[in-house]
C-alpha cells in the first residue's frame, strides 16, 4: 500500500491535557438541569484534550464530522457585533477568528497526522468518520486516511458543491470541497431513509410519462432517493439566519445529512474543529450526545450561544489550563450608589467594566441588568460555589434585530448565596461578577 512520507513523520505519544469542567449550562425550556450532561464543548487545543478524553471516550465515539483548517495559509476574521446580518455592512466589526498559518506542507500534515490517529482511537469499533478538507489537501489527507483507518475503509468520497463570486479569472472557480467519509470496521450506521431527497422533477416526468423508462427499473418515486456522493447546499451566507459571524461557518443542512445518515438517537457525535458549533447544534436537534472542542474561545462562545437559542439540550463547558481564557472578575459594588428606578427593585449593584458600567437590580425573584449596550450574551447561577457555574438563566442578543433580554429569572436565589452573573461583551470579552445579597 502507498504511504505518505514526510520529513519528521512521527506519532508521538500525546500529552494529555488537564481539561476542568467550568460550568454546566441549562438552556431554558431544556429538560430539567442534569448534575453532568454528557454534552461537553471544550476550550483548547484538540491534541491534547483529545489525549486527555482517551481513557474515558476510547472506542466510544460513534460518529467524528471534522473541519480542521484546509491548509489556506490564510487568517480569517469572524464578524461581530451585528455583523451576522450583512445587509448592514457598517454595523460589522472585523475581530479575529481564526489563522490558518503554517510553516510548511510538512507541518501541516504532520498536524493532521497526530490528530487523525487519535480519533481513529476513540471512534466505535462501528464509528464513522467525516473529514472536510478542499483542493487544498484533500489528496495528502486521503493517504493518511489510508494509512490509518485502512485502504477498505473509505466509505465516499462526497463533493460539497456551492456558489457564490470569485476573483479568479485564470482558472475555473473553485466552488466545492471535499468530504472524506471512513468507516472503521463492519456494523457501521447508515440510515439511507433518514436522507432520501425527492427525485428530480425530470424523472418524475419521463417515468410519469412511461413506467418503461430508465433502465428497467422503476423507481419509489414517492419514498425519493439516497442521495448521491455529490450535494448542493448554499454556503452560510448573508442573508441566511443561521450565519454567526464566525468564519468558514459549515451550513447546519449539510450536518444534517451527515448525522442523520451516520448516527441514531442517543448516538455521541464529536467535532474536535467546531468552529461555531455547527455538530452540536445539529446533533442536539437531533437527540445525539455530542463532544465539541475548538481553541479559540470566540468559537467556543459562539457554540454556546447557538445552543442556548436552540435550548434543546443542556450541556458543559470545560477549559484547559494553557487554553489562555482569563474571564475578567469585576468586583461589584452593593448596595449600590445610585437608586433603583425600578418599582419593586430593592438593591442595585453596578461595576466597572472596561466597556463601561454594568449596574445590576436585584429583586427577589430576578435579576435585571440596566446596562446593555456593550453585551450580547449574560446568565445567572443562582448559587454559585465558586468553582463551576451552573447557568440557570440566560439571555441572548436575537439574530435579527431586537435587543437582549435584560431580565432573567433567579428561580433558588436565597439571601446570602452568592448570585454568579457571567458577560460576554460584543467583542467578545468575558466578564463574571459574584453578588452576595445580604
Ligand atoms: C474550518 S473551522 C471549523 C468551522 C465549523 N465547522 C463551523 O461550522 O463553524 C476550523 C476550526 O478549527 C479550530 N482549530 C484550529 N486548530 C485547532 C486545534 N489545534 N484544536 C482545536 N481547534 C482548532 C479553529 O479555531 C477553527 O474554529
Amino acid at each position: 500500500m502507498p504511504t505518505l512520507t514526510w520529513p519528521n513523520k512521527d506519532l508521538p505519544a500525546p500529552q494529555p491535557a488537564s481539561p476542568f469542567r467550568d460550568a454546566v449550562i441549562t438552556p431554558q425550556g431544556s429538560p430539567n438541569p442534569q448534575n453532568s450532561p454528557s454534552n461537553r464543548l471544550y476550550l483548547g487545543d484538540n491534541l491534547t484534550i483529545m489525549a486527555a478524553l482517551l481513557p474515558e471516550y476510547a472506542g466510544k465515539i460513534d460518529l467524528i464530522y471534522t473541519d480542521p483548517p484546509f491548509f489556506t495559509n490564510r487568517k480569517f476574521p469572524a464578524r461581530i457585533g451585528r455583523g451576522e446580518d450583512s445587509r448592514k455592512p457598517k454595523d460589522w466589526l472585523l475581530a479575529e477568528g481564526y489563522a490558518d498559518n503554517w510553516h510548511s506542507l510538512d507541518d501541516y500534515i504532520q498536524f493532521l497526522y497526530e490528530r487523525l490517529s487519535l480519533m481513529h482511537r476513540l471512534l466505535a469499533p462501528n464509528g464513522t468518520i467525516y473529514l472536510h478538507l478542499d483542493w487544498h489537501a484533500d489528496a495528502y489527507a486521503r493517504l493518511l486516511l489510508d494509512e490509518i483507518f485502512g485502504p477498505e475503509s473509505l466509505l465516499n468520497e462526497i463533493i460539497w458543491a456551492y456558489h457564490g463570486p470569485s476573483p479568479i479569472r485564470t482558472a475555473f472557480n473553485r466552488k466545492h470541497d471535499t468530504i472524506l467519509a471512513c468507516t472503521k470496521g463492519p456494523g457501521y450506521t447508515f440510515n439511507a431513509d433518514s436522507v432520501r431527497v425527492p427525485y428530480d422533477p425530470t424523472t418524475v416526468k419521463t417515468f410519469a410519462a412511461s413506467t418503461k423508462a430508465g433502465f428497467g427499473k422503476i423507481p419509489d418515486l414517492q419514498r425519493g432517493k439516497v442521495p448521491e456522493d455529490w450535494w448542493y447546499f448554499p454556503v452560510v451566507a448573508r442573508l441566511h439566519n443561521e450565519r454567526t459571524g464566525y468564519p468558514t461557518q459549515k451550513p447546519e443542512a449539510l450536518l444534517e445529512r451527515i448525522i442523520l445518515a451516520s448516527s441514531n438517537p442517543g448516538d455521541l457525535v464529536a467535532d474536535f474543529f467546531c468552529g461555531s458549533g455547527t455538530t452540536p447544534l445539529v446533533a442536539a436537534r437531533h437527540g445525539r450526545r455530542f463532544l465539541a472542542t475548538d481553541t479559540t474561545f470566540r468559537a467556543i462562545h459562539t457554540a454556546r450561544e447557538r445552543l442556548v437559542r436552540q435550548g434543546t439540550a443542556p450541556f458543559e463547558l470545560w477549559d484547559t489550563p494553557q487554553s489562555g481564557r482569563h474571564p475578567m472578575l469585576l468586583q461589584g459594588v452593593f448596595p449600590g450608589p445610585e437608586k433603583s428606578p425600578s418599582p419593586g427593585s430593592f438593591r442595585a449593584v453596578w461595576c466597572d467594566a472596561p466597556v463601561g458600567k454594568l449596574t445590576f437590580e436585584l429583586s427577589p425573584r430576578q435579576i435585571r441588568l440596566a446596562s446593555r449596550e456593550f453585551i450580547r450574551y449574560w446568565e445567572v447561577d443562582p448559587g454559585f460555589d465558586g468553582q463551576t457555574f451552573h447557568s440557570a438563566a440566560q439571555a441572548v442578543l436575537p439574530v435579527r434585530g431586537g435587543e437582549l433580554p435584560t431580565t432573567l429569572p433567579l428561580p433558588q436565589a436565597k439571601t446570602g448565596r452568592p448570585i454568579g452573573i457571567r458577560l460576554i461583551s460584543n467583542q467578545g470579552e468575558e466578564f463574571q461578577v459574584v453578588i452576595t445579597p445580604p
